[in-house]
Order: structure tokens, then C-alpha cells, then sequence
């Protein structure tokens, strides 16, 4: 019977361990996870910083914690999700299903948000940004919709 049970054990383990495509899914959640936190929070220093007086002691605080979210986690984390996704895409076969086509549409649409928060970084960075704390408040919301509909097409695959 324990034989049995450590059989039974061992074949589970080597199942999981053996399986390259859930590996990739383990890496694409952890991407998708870390890409999402900087896109949320992101915005959020900008509604801060954009309140802040230039060149005063908070808004350089700002710029360090802007500069060290967007080049050690956002950015490696949006390369990290543009390789895992595709790859489970080709290795389960959905090139051609209609909700994955919806899904890169949001994920292009996402990554142009990304863009344009690194523009912003840069020109906080220079002292020359141009927007309002609510400009930030109103562009906060754009990542949780398209991350909210993002996931409903991955589980739901409508
Ligand atoms: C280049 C962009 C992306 C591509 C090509 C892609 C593709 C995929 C594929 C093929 C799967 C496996 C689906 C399955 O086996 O049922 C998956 C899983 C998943 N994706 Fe993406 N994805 C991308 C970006 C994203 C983004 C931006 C998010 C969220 C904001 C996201 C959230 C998820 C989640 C939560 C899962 C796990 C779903 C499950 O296991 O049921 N993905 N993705």
C-alpha cells in the first residue's frame, strides 16, 4: 500500500515537472502578475508627482522610484509576457481562435499604455511634464479595464 501510495506520489511529481507547457503558463502568470503591478502603480506616482513641486526633495524621490519601477520590473515583465504568451499560443494551437486574436488586440493596446507611461517617465525625469494629477487619476483606470478583460477572454475563451 505505502509502495503503492509513493508510486502513485512519484508519477504526480514527474507529471508536473514534466510538463514544459505548464511551466511556460507558471512563467506567463508570474509575468502577467508583475507587468500588471508596475502598470497600476505606475499612474499612481504620476498623480503624486505631477501634485509635487518641481525639483523639490519629494519630486527627485519620485523620479528615483518612477525610473527603478519602470526599468527593473515593468519593462522586463512586459518582454517576459510578450514571449511566454505567444509560446503557449503556438504550443496549445490558438493562433486562429477569435479570442485570442481579442486578447492581443487588448495586449497591443496595453503595451501602447506602456509606451507612453515610459514617455512620461522620461519627462518627469526632465522636469517637462505637462499633464494633471487627474490627466494620471482618469489613465489609472485604462490598465485594470484591459486587464479585467483580458483575463474574462483567457478563462472564458468566448
Ligand atoms: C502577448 C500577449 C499574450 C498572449 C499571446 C497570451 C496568450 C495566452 C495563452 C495561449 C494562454 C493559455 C490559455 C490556456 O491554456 O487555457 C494564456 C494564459 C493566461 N493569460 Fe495570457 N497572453 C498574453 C498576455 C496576457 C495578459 C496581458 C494577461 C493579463 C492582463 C494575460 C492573462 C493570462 C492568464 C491569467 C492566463 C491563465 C489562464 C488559465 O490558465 O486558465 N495574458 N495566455
Amino acid at each position: 500500500m505505502r509502495g503503492k501510495l509513493r508510486a502513485l506520489g512519484a508519477t504526480t511529481v514527474f507529471s508536473v515537472m514534466g510538463s514544459i507547457d505548464l511551466w511556460i503558463k507558471v512563467l506567463h502568470i508570474v509575468a502577467v502578475i508583475s507587468w500588471m503591478a508596475g502598470m497600476l502603480y505606475l499612474p499612481r506616482l504620476f498623480v503624486y508627482h505631477a501634485d509635487a513641486e518641481r525639483k523639490s526633495p519629494i519630486s527627485e524621490q519620485f523620479k528615483i522610484m518612477e525610473r527603478r519601477l519602470l526599468k527593473g520590473i515593468v519593462n522586463p515583465a512586459m518582454i517576459a509576457v510578450w514571449i511566454t504568451g505567444p509560446l503557449l499560443a503556438w504550443r496549445e494551437d490558438y493562433f486562429l481562435s477569435p479570442w485570442l486574436v481579442a486578447k492581443l488586440a487588448l495586449v497591443l493596446l496595453l503595451t501602447g499604455l506602456h509606451g507612453f507611461f515610459s514617455a512620461q517617465v522620461r519627462a518627469f525625469a526632465e522636469d517637462r511634464n505637462a499633464h494633471s494629477s487627474r490627466f494620471y487619476r482618469f489613465i489609472n483606470e485604462a490598465p485594470t479595464v484591459i486587464m479585467i478583460l483580458a483575463v474574462f477572454l483567457v478563462v472564458m475563451k468566448p
